[in-house]
């Protein structure tokens, strides 16, 4: 009885959690963009994602995952940024996708 308690819980715990990201899937959005119509990262942010001064998009290579995370949010929600691409881009990511690029852009160094 115990034991089935313990195990449920588990499985409940491991749904919660959701599968992991995938840094594989974030690079292929940070280079491609999204089926749904988000543009390649690179475009705007850079081919190593260092940011593009002459248009304001900042440097992501190297951005923590909550900092990632926070910023999609904040922009999408309009509450941060003032590139109307980028707002359609950040309202376009489902979950699964931000936590995808987060963990790739972590993976990335913060200088080239
Ligand atoms: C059309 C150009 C453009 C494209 C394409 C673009 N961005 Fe941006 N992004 C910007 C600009 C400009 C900013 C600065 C905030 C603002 O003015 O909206 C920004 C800001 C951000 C920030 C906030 C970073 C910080 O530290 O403040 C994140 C995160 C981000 N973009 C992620 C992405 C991701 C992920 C993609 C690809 C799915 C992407 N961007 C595609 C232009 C772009």
């Amino acid at each position: 009885m115990k034991f089935s308690c313990a195990l449920l819980a588990l499985a409940l715990a491991l749904i919660a959690a959701g599968p992991p990201p995938s840094a594989k899937e974030g690079a292929t959005i940070v280079a491609h963009g999204t089926a749904s119509g988000a543009l390649p990262c690179m475009a705007c942010h850079g081919g190593h994602l260092q940011g593009n001064p002459a248009i304001g998009a900042p440097r992501l290579a190297g951005l923590d995952p909550s900092v990632t995370l926070a910023a999609l949010k904040a922009i999408a929600a309009g509450k941060m940024g003032k590139n109307y691409v980028m707002t359609n881009i950040a309202r376009s990511l489902s979950p699964t996708q931000r936590r995808a690029v987060a963990a790739y852009l972590a993976s990335l160094p913060s200088s080239s």
